[in-house]
């Protein structure tokens, strides 16, 4: 089994270009080994890739992500950035289903699926979120909340472009709220993630998907988490704009 653990640090709409390239700084500072098979990935707001490509050239382990992108490679979508123009910048992945975009820009599975396709054509990686609603988890619906969002986002896929997908698992309650899951609880959705694609891609590309679990993720839960088997790492929000924390997290990767 050769899956990739990741560190990802989805830094939302937060840091100006200054204290972004300072942050990336820090990070490079704080970040002098990476634990075996590891790759840590920092996915800035748009105006900070090309810096941030710029600060992670030579960087071996490092990679860069958008936050979003757009369906079409190009066109009349005033305000919009596509996936030929992110490649082109120097990222490697793209944040695609996250809650927020999901919750406040509409997105649904019809368009995440669309999305997938314009990144992969690219030759890019997606980092596809999934993750339940609390009424949903009090109702002891997720595996079929979360079922759901991946079959419609992600399998219209062949084999052969799904193995370019790393899954976050985020419950939206757990969110940027202070209360993550617990491991058992994310052990638990991980391994579901993972005998559903194997049903449907077989267990060798189950084996070697990279699941990460994001909410609520800081340095005193991840070795908790980490430590599941079906964790292969974390999707990080809030403790990612700390170069301090961030390294933390890194360092429980197992
Ligand atoms: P959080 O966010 O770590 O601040 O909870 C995670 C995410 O939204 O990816």
């Amino acid at each position: 089994m050769s899956r990739k653990n990741i560190v990802a640090g989805n830094w939302k709409m937060n840091q100006n270009l200054f204290e972004g390239k300072q942050l990336v700084t820090d990070i490079l500072k704080n970040v002098t080994h990476l634990p075996d098979n590891t790759e840590i990935i920092i996915a800035p707001p748009f105006t900070q890739l090309e810096l941030a490509a710029t600060q992670l050239k030579d960087v071996t382990g490092f990679s860069l992500a958008a936050q979003n992108c757009h369906q079409e490679q190009s066109g009349a979508y005033t305000g919009e950035i596509s996936a030929a123009m992110l490649q082109s910048v120097g990222v490697t992945y793209v944040i695609l289903g996250h809650s927020e975009r999901r919750q406040y820009f509409g997105e649904d599975e019809a368009l995440l699926a669309k999305k997938t396709d314009a990144v992969l054509a690219q030759e890019l990686k997606v980092i596809f979120c999934v993750g339940e609603p609390l009424e949903i988890r009090d109702a002891d619906g997720q595996n079929e909340h979360v079922r759901k969002q991946i079959e419609g986002g992600l399998f219209h896929l062949d084999a052969g472009r799904f193995k370019n997908i790393v899954i976050a698992y985020e419950p939206v309650w757990a969110i940027g709220t202070g209360r993550n899951a617990t491991a058992g609880q994310a052990q638990d959705m991980h391994a579901y993630i993972r005998s559903v694609i194997a049903e449907k891609y077989g267990q060798d590309i189950a084996d070697n998907t990279t699941i990460l679990y994001g909410g609520s993720c800081k340095p005193s839960n991840a070795p908790e988490l980490f430590a599941c088997p079906d964790v292969d790492g974390g999707l990080i929000g809030g403790a990612s704009l700390n170069a301090g924390d961030f390294k933390g997290i890194i360092d429980a990767i197992k």
